[in-house]
């Protein structure tokens, strides 16, 4: 079989092949800023001539990604907002207008917002759930739409190949945060964007013991300036954090295969208790935007939100407090269960997220523990939160 044949994660494990001609399995992490040449040639010649322009490791990652995201160029990044960053700012300049889901990360969004409009450039926000509404909202000056699937917390989807069609045209740059889908499970090049992005801190890494981002695309103009705009700011990728990415993908496939099966079972679950009055998560056929979901992924993951009936003053922190395997953590993708109360972080349009009478916000993430566990677990936290 040739090296660009056979299934996504047989093509992951085996892009070293293409470039590396060494009898170690895994290639190897130079920890260096100086890289010293034999003569003057060298010093001025096309190979990396300093360790910021990356080594070794990071040609590897770099293909390795191109791969998972059907990708012919990749930029990487020391993390996932970095990477979003540098995708954003490689497609506006001054004068110009961005716009950006609703549904966006918080920090992406806080970019957006201020430091863009410390560049001169105008973003503003859509609906992630109306097209209608992005479309309304095109200007003249747009010059670039930030999309999130599904977003942050609240899990819409995007209509992608809508919004590609509306914005080619115009010769609006369409970018995808494809941090959930990963690659194996959504190809936003293969749909339409520009660009894709992810923060491969979460489910590439997958051990919660690195930050790394990466951007690609097909459009060879476009890499050029994400690698001008790249150098300029100095972006750079730690050696060992690449080293780490790189492991991670190599056995992304069976991990993420073990969080989507553990994260439907706990979000049905969840979907058939008292307590809770919906399930954000966009692979369940009850849930906005499954539809669009089923046409454009072919999976998911361990990553969903609930939103709990109305629940007295204190009784959230008693259901925390139960929690002995879930961990109050701000990430996920990691190998470990986590949840996260999400109100104090929804900063949406006009102010708010959901008008209607509702409970408290959570986000899950379901690790590999086994899930009669991470059921017990919740069910202690169940039992709290009811306890008067
Ligand atoms: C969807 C999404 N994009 C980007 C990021 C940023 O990644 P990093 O933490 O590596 O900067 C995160 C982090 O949680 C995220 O959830």
């Amino acid at each position: 079989m040739k090296k660009d044949e056979g299934a996504p994660e047989t093509r992951l494990i085996h892009t070293r092949k293409a470039r590396l001609d060494r009898v170690t399995v895994n290639p190897p992490v130079e920890r260096a800023s100086t890289v010293v040449f034999r003569d003057e040639a060298g010093l001025y010649g096309p190979k990396p001539t300093y360790g910021r322009m990356g080594l070794t490791v990071h040609r590897e990652l770099e293909a390795a990604m191109g791969e998972l995201e059907g990708a012919a160029h990749t930029r990487l990044a020391g993390n996932g907002l970095q990477a979003c960053a540098l995708a954003i700012a490689t497609c506006v300049v001054s004068g110009d207008h961005l716009l950006f889901t609703d549904a966006a990360y918080g920090p992406t969004a806080r970019f957006c917002e201020k430091r863009l409009k410390a560049m001169g450039v105008t973003a503003e926000r859509f609906d992630p759930r109306s097209t209608a509404d992005l479309e309304s909202r095109l200007r003249p000056e747009t010059k670039a739409i930030f999309l999130e699937s599904p977003g942050s917390l609240t899990f819409e989807i995007a209509d992608l190949p809508a919004i590609a069609a509306l914005a080619k045209p115009h010769g609006i740059r369409v970018i995808m945060d494809n941090t959930w889908g990963v690659g194996l499970h959504y190809q936003p090049l293969a749909l339409g964007a520009d660009i894709s992005v992810q923060a491969l801190t979460k489910y590439v890494v997958g051990h919660a013991d690195a930050f790394a981002g990466a951007v690609m695309t097909n459009d060879s103009g476009l890499q050029v300036k994400l690698a001008a705009c790249s150098e300029d700011w100095g972006i750079t990728l730690a050696p060992d954090d690449a080293y780490l990415a790189l492991r991670g993908l190599r056995s992304l496939k069976t991990r993420l295969k073990a969080h989507e099966a553990a994260g439907l079972e706990i979000a049905h679950w969840l979907a058939a208790r008292p307590e809770v009055q919906s399930v954000l998560h966009p692979a369940l056929p009850v849930c906005a935007d499954h539809a669009l979901w089923k046409r454009d992924f072919t999976g998911s993951n361990g990553l969903f939100s609930i939103i709990l009936k109305p629940v007295p003053e204190g009784a959230l922190e008693r259901f925390f407090e139960a929690l002995t395997l879930f961990g109050l953590g701000f990430s996920w993708g990691g190998f470990e269960s986590l949840v996260i109360p999400c109100d104090q972080q929804l900063t949406r349009m006009n102010g708010h997220w959901s008008d209607m009478a509702r409970g408290p916000l959570l986000r899950f993430h379901i690790g590999l523990e086994a899930v009669n566990d991470l059921k017990s677990d919740l069910d202690a936290g169940f039992r709290a939160l009811s306890a008067d």
